[in-house]
């Protein structure tokens, strides 16, 4: 069966939206990609899925490299910048650049990084993987800066703040959850 674009389904998801650099035939590109999730921890591996027709899918081929910048909560507009036209038509870092958005050097790789973002991951990649009708791209951390933002959150074609932390459960739910666990333990 099929999660279409925009569907019902596809709208129930919450995710994180990666900038992601990259250079290769198109040049320096940006493409904003909510399906950027970290997959392992040692070492740290970064995971992107990235559609066939991207001017960013044929750059990181070639280029086998690629920066992933969480957009913090206040680059909506680079997100929707990035995410608005291809690189294969648009220079979209003359654009941001214009509208006043840093990029630098990435130190390891060669492809620029969002200044300002929640996160900046520099990834070498190490698989690519044809999954469904996107390309998975899993890149290996080799530079990381963490920054004192909170990433903006991304939901049905929305972006968020987080909000309120739902409540725990308390001292006697906690308890009798336990005791079901030992119940049930194989
Ligand atoms: C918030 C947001 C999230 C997106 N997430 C993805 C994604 O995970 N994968 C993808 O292939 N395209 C995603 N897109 C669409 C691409 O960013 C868009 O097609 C872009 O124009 C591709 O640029 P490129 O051709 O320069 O690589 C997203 C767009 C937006 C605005």
């Amino acid at each position: 069966m099929d999660i279409q674009w925009g569907s019902e389904g596809a709208h129930k998801f919450t995710t994180n939206v990666g900038l992601i650099t990259s250079n290769g035939p198109h040049g320096d590109n940006i493409m904003a990609a909510e399906w950027t999730h970290q997959i392992s921890y040692s070492p740290g591996l970064i995971m992107v899925n990235i559609g066939f027709d991207k001017a960013t899918e044929e750059n990181i081929k070639a280029g086998k490299e690629f920066g992933v910048s969480l957009a913090a909560e206040d680059q909506n507009v680079v997100s929707s910048v990035a995410g608005g036209s291809s690189g294969r038509e648009v220079d979209k870092i003359a654009v941001l650049k214009e509208l006043g958005v840093e990029f630098y050097k990435g130190k390891k790789i060669n492809a620029l990084m969002v200044k300002g973002a929640a996160m900046n991951v520099e990834c070498r990649l190490v698989e690519a993987i044809k999954l469904g009708d996107h390309m998975a791209f899993v890149g290996e951390a080799v530079e990381i800066e963490v920054h004192d933002k909170n990433a903006v959150l991304y939901h049905a074609g929305r972006y968020h703040k987080i909000g309120e932390p739902v409540q725990k459960p308390d001292d006697a739910e906690r308890e009798s959850i336990k005791n079901l666990v030992e119940k049930h333990r194989k």
